[in-house]
């Protein structure tokens, strides 16, 4: 399987949301990266359900959505009827983290965990089985454009084993700080998917920059 690739719309153009959404469509882009932040679980507010339900008129491909909000499950039910297809939440912010799976899982939707820059990968042991994707943070969450973190190649291939271990098809994404510089060496480490904001979008051409990555 090629990488998989996930430009994510915090970079995007809000006055531009239909125009963006379809640069996307007609790219080689895989998924849409929805980014929602709380300014409690990360130091930002980003947007909330009206801006998604916006986006998702226009989108004709996955809508991936990464909550970095505390307590999750209280929106969980929201974001699957708003049409996410993969909902990843933090592990640092679910304290049944095992029933916050389930509860994305009962909408027959992809559960994936997101893990910040300073948490171990095996915290994800009993629970690998039960999850389609972990979303390894290349940078600390909040903000777009942040540098990428050095450690992240390390923590993939460790994933990468565990995965194996269990014989999980679970994926891996890498979220920060994505450019065609780290790309090669992220797919090769054992990325699956690549999410990419302002590398996309803060582009000349963000059409070449998507296949830049996509052709890595
Ligand atoms: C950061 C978000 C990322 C962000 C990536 O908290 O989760 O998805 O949009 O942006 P870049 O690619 O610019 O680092
Ligand atoms: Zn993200």
């Amino acid at each position: 399987m090629s990488v998989l690739i996930a430009p994510s719309i915090l970079s995007a153009d809000f006055g531009n949301l239909e125009r963006d959404s379809k640069m996307l469509n007609n790219s080689k882009a895989d998924w849409f990266h929805i980014d929602i932040m709380d300014g409690v679980f990360v130091p930002n507010i980003s947007f909330g359900m009206p801006v998604l339900n916006a986006i998702q008129k226009h989108a004709k491909k996955p809508l991936d959505v990464h909550l970095m909000i505390i307590d999750p499950d209280r929106y969980v039910e929201t974001f699957a009827e708003l049409g996410a297809e993969i909902l990843t939440v933090h592990q640092e912010a679910c304290t049944h983290l095992h029933r916050t799976i389930q509860n994305i899982k009962s909408f027959r939707i992809k559960a994936g965990v997101a893990l910040n820059p300073h948490t171990p990968i095996n915290v994800l042991e009993s629970i690998i089985d039960d999850i389609d994707l972990v979303c390894i943070m290349s940078v600390n969450p909040g903000f777009g454009g942040q540098s990428f973190i050095e450690k992240t190649y390390d923590k993939i291939k460790e994933l990468k084993l565990l995965i194996k271990k269990n014989d999980s098809d679970c994926l891996i994404e890498i979220d920060g700080g994505v450019t065609d510089k780290n790309a090669s060496k992220l797919i090769s480490s054992g990325a699956d998917v690549l999410v990419a904001g302002s590398y996309v979008f803060k582009a000349n051409d963000p059409l070449e920059n998507i296949l830049l990555l996509k052709n890595q």
